[in-house]
């Protein structure tokens, strides 16, 4: 027995494969169950017992290095088989890496930011989870007015002062209590209202508000601005229109149609087929939010807009269900990789 394991040890160390096949026919024909070290074992019970302590050990012994020198062989080819393939061909594809892309509304906001900065616009942020003051009373919304309804703002249940911000006007009146004139300032952000969810409307979206406050400023000023702004962002044919209309913090207020990209005017349910639509409403601060901000309205006027990134969004790319922005469905959000 003993002479058979010795015999077995020597011819091990010699073992060679050509190839991961030929390693794996030496693993057989040693360590399978019917392989010669497997034989082995089955005939240890017939060593007699004063020599089983020193042969078993010799067995195990045996066992280890078969294992260790077939694995060698066969690491060896694993090895061998990648570095020969990648000589062969060094134009192989590597693996597919997905790369995120920006979502459609951050791309927007960013143009937005973009087309403002160019004429000296800054950037600023406000909360989300507003007050009463900022959302409404300083922005001059009587007591009873109907965007108080609780159809439309989300109040905190235990506060009825804390509200999720309707509208990004709320930080128009934060920056005004704490930055001196003059000031011009976008604030992009999320808010939140009350709607039933539907291809044009959602309780979540997104607006980019402007504030500019200065001496001497006009509605020429304001005009002039969001004219510069559609054809920024739209083109140079873009059409735009300004309608009269009413905000309790603007006197006089107005709201910007463009013409719709979508249908080119004909007229479809986005523009609810009229062939133009809203993007944003405007008009000069109304004297009472400059005071109840500490800014002297004798000594300055202002203008201020807020528009809805989705609404801009869903006309540049064509999108018809504002749902898409909010289902992260891979197939419509790849469409816009590449874009920043
Ligand atoms: N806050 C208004 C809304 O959410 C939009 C708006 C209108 C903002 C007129 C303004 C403005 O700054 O002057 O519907």
């Amino acid at each position: 027995m003993i002479d058979r394991i010795n015999r077995l040890v020597a011819e091990i160390d010699t073992l060679k494969a050509g190839s991961l096949d030929e390693a794996e026919q030496l693993r057989v024909k040693y360590l399978s169950k019917k392989g010669f070290v497997s034989v082995l074992f089955d005939d240890f019970k017939s060593v007699p017992a004063e020599l089983k302590r020193e042969v078993g050990q010799m067995l195990n012994d045996l066992k280890n290095k078969a294992h260790q020198k077939i694995d060698e062989l066969k690491s060896g080819f694993d090895q061998g088989s990648i570095a020969s393939s990648v000589n062969q061909d060094l134009t192989r594809p590597v693996h597919n890496i997905q790369t995120g892309s920006r979502h459609p509304l951050s791309i927007v906001r960013n143009q937005i930011i973009d087309i403002f900065a160019r004429i000296g616009f800054t950037v600023a942020d406000g909360p989300e989870i507003e007050d009463d003051w900022h959302n409404f009373s300083a922005l001059n919304f009587t007591a009873d007015h109907p965007a108080r309804d609780m159809q439309d703002t989300f109040f905190i249940a235990t506060n009825p002062d804390i509200l999720l911000r309707t509208h990004t006007s709320s930080v128009q009146i934060r920056t005004m209590e704490t930055t001196k004139p003059p000031i011009r300032m976008i604030f992009p952000g999320r808010v939140f209202r009350n709607e039933a969810i539907s291809a044009r409307a959602h309780c979540i979206f997104h607006q980019v508000e402007g504030l500019y406050i200065d001496k001497h400023v006009s509605f020429a000023d304001l005009k002039q601005t969001l004219m510069y702004f559609a054809k920024e962002m739209f083109g140079e044919n873009t059409q735009i229109r300004l309608r009269p209309s009413y905000f309790p913090f603007t006197e006089p207020s107005g709201e910007m149609d463009v013409s719709c990209l979508i249908c080119g005017g004909v007229g479809c349910n986005i523009c609810k087929y009229t062939g133009w639509v809203e993007i944003l409403g405007c008009g000069m601060v109304d004297p009472n939010a400059l005071e109840n901000c500490g800014i002297d309205s004798q000594t300055y006027t202002g203008f201020a807009f807020g528009m809805g990134i989705e609404r801009i969004t869903m006309l540049k790319y064509q999108i018809r269900d504002l749902r898409l922005f909010y289902e992260n469905d891979l197939r419509f959000l790849q469409q816009f990789s590449g874009a920043f």
